[in-house]
C-alpha cells in the first residue's frame, strides 16, 4: 500500500490544469449500456474508480478501448473510451466489482431499461455512512420494474412491454440523490411516455449526463432543476461526449494553494459549478479571479490568491446548488489555520468526519458534536502520521500536510487514488514536496491500528 511523505511548508504556485469529473464520468460510462452503437467519451481522468467502471462494462458485454490523452500545461484533460454494447445477454454486476465502487449501482437503470432486467449486487455502506438505494429502486419501481433481492443482488425486471413513463418523487431526508436521479433518468429515456422527476438532484454532473443522453436522442428537459421531464425515446444512437472538468478536484487545488498562502493558477475551472465554494472562499480571504473572457463557465482559467490570513466562516454543506460535501474535509484543514473560530455542518453525510482526529493528530483544535464541527483556528500544523480514510479526507490531510511544519506520512493513499490523478506529480510541480513510498519501504507508523 502506498503512504505519501510530505515535507511541509512549501508555497504552491504555477499552472495546473483541472481534469475530467470523476463523477459525472461514472454515470455517463453507465449510459453506454442504453445504445448499440458507438459511444465515444472524451477528457475521462484515469482512475481507479473508472478502470472498475470499465472491467464492469465489459463483464456486461461492452467493448472498451481506451486512447490518446488530450491534455494541457501542469496534466489534465483527460483520455478518450470508445464503448459499445457486444453481448446483451450479459446484465450482472458482481458483488466483487460493486464492493469497490458503489457507482456501480448506476448500470441498473441503464441495463432494465434497454435489456428488460438486470441484477446489480448491493452495495453496502462505507467510510462516510450507510448510503442506502431506497430512492433509486423506488423510482425504478415507479417505471413499472419488479423488484427482488436474491443472495445480496438487486434484481430488477421491466414488465411486458417495457418501462412506462410515471411521476417519481426522489427526495429523502437529507435531500436528493445524485446517482438516483442518474439512475431513474437514464432507465426513463427509453420508458413509454413521460416521466416526471421531482426532487431530482441539482448536481452539475446530472446536468452533464442529461447533455450527453441528449447527444443521444433522449428528450430530457429541466436538467440542472428539481423537476425532470422526461419524453421516453424508442431507440438511443452512438454519441461523442466531453465530460465536465471536475468541480471537486478544482476546489481541492484552489484550496491547495490557499493552505500553502501560494499563487497558482488553475486552468479548465468550473466556475460556474463552484459557486457556493467560491463565495465562502471570498469570505475566508480566498481571491479567484479569471483570466480573460472565458467563452464556457465551466472551463475557466482563474488566479487563486490569499490574504496572509485566513478568515474564520461558518459553512453548512448542501445539495447542489450548496456547498458541496465532497469539498468539506479540505475545507476543514484550511479552517484549522484560520484567525478564529468556523463552524462546519454536514448535512449530506452526517458521519462524514473520519479527518476529525486525523487533523486534531496534527494539532487542529476542533471539536465535534454530532453532524457540526467547530474549528478553532491555531497558528500552525505540525507534521504527523494520518491515516486515510476516504477519498475527501485524505485530500483534506494531503491539504494539511502541505501547510504543516516538518513531516506528514499519509498512509493508505489508494483512497485518494480513487478520485485524484496523479496528485502529487501535480503539486510538485507547482512546489511541493510529497513522495510516494509502498508502506513496506517505511519505518513502522506510530499511528495506533484501525480496530
Ligand atoms: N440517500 C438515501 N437513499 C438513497 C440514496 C441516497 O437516503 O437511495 C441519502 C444518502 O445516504 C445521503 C444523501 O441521500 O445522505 C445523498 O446521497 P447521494 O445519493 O446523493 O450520494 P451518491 O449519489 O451515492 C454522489 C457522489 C458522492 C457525493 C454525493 C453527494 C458519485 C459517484 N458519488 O454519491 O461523491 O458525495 O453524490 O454529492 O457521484 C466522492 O466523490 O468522494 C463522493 C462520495
Amino acid at each position: 500500500m502506498d503512504t505519501f511523505v510530505i515535507n511541509g511548508g512549501r508555497r504552491l504556485s504555477g499552472r495546473v490544469r483541472v481534469n475530467g469529473s470523476k463523477n459525472a464520468a461514472l454515470p455517463v460510462c453507465a449510459a453506454a449500456l442504453l445504445t448499440d452503437g458507438e459511444v465515444t467519451l472524451r477528457d475521462v481522468p484515469d482512475l481507479a474508480d473508472l478502470r472498475n467502471m470499465y472491467r464492469l462494462l465489459g463483464e456486461l458485454g461492452c467493448e472498451v478501448v481506451r486512447g490518446e490523452r488530450g491534455g494541457g500545461s501542469g496534466g489534465g484533460g483527460g483520455g478518450v473510451v470508445k464503448t459499445g454494447a457486444r453481448d446483451q445477454a450479459l446484465c450482472h454486476a458482481r458483488y466483487e466489482v460493486v464492493k469497490t465502487m458503489r457507482a456501480s449501482i448506476c448500470t441498473l437503470g441503464p441495463l432494465v431499461a434497454k435489456r428488460g432486467h438486470g441484477r446489480v449486487s448491493m452495495p453496502g455502506g462505507c467510510a462516510i455512512g450507510d448510503r442506502p438505494v431506497d430512492l433509486h429502486l423506488r423510482g425504478l419501481a415507479a417505471l413499472g420494474c419488479e423488484i427482488t433481492l436474491e443472495a445480496g443482488d438487486i434484481v430488477a425486471r421491466a414488465p411486458k412491454g417495457g418501462l412506462r413513463g410515471a411521476t417519481v418523487f426522489l427526495g429523502g431526508p437529507f435531500g436528493s440523490t445524485v446517482l438516483g436521479t442518474a439512475n431513474v433518468m437514464s432507465a426513463a429515456v427509453l420508458a413509454r411516455g413521460t416521466t416526471v422527476i421531482e426532487s431530482a438532484a441539482c448536481e452539475p454532473e446530472i446536468v452533464d449526463l442529461a447533455r450527453m443522453l441528449s447527444g443521444m436522442g433522449a428528450k430530457i428537459s429541466g436538467a440542472g432543476s428539481p423537476r425532470l421531464v422526461i419524453e421516453g425515446v424508442k431507440e438511443l444512437s452512438g454519441v461523442e461526449h466531453a465530460v465536465m472538468p471536475d468541480r471537486i478536484e478544482a476546489g481541492t487545488l484552489i484550496l491547495a494553494s490557499a493552505i500553502t498562502n501560494g499563487e497558482v493558477t488553475v486552468e479548465n475551472c468550473p466556475v460556474d459549478s463552484l459557486l457556493a465554494a467560491l463565495d465562502r472562499f471570498s469570505a475566508m480571504g480566498i481571491g479567484v479571479s479569471a483570466e480573460g473572457q472565458a467563452k464556457d463557465p465551466n472551463r475557466v482559467t482563474v488566479r487563486v490568491t490569499c490574504e496572509r490570513v485566513i478568515r474564520p466562516v461558518e459553512v453548512t454543506t448542501q445539495p447542489h446548488p450548496g456547498f458541496p460535501t465532497d469539498l468539506q474535509a479540505q475545507l476543514m484543514s484550511v479552517l484549522t489555520l484560520a484567525d478564529g473560530n468556523s463552524v462546519i455542518t454536514e448535512r449530506i453525510f452526517p458521519e462524514r468526519f473520519l479527518h476529525v482526529a486525523e487533523l486534531s493528530r496534527m494539532g487542529a483544535r476542533l471539536f465535534r458534536q454530532g453532524p457540526t464541527v467547530i474549528v478553532s483556528g491555531v497558528k500552525e500544523l505540525i507534521g504527523a502520521p494520518v491515516m486515510a480514510s476516504d477519498l475527501r479526507a485524505s485530500a483534506g490531510l494531503v491539504l494539511a500536510g502541505l501547510a504543516a511544519r516538518g513531516t506528514t506520512t499519509v498512509h493508505r493513499v489508494y483512497h485518494l487514488d480513487r478520485g485524484y490523478e496523479q496528485l502529487e506529480a501535480r503539486l510538485n510541480a507547482l512546489g511541493a514536496d510529497i513522495r510516494r513510498v509502498d508502506d513496506e519501504n517505511l519505518a513502522k507508523p506510530t499511528v495506533s491500528g484501525e480496530g
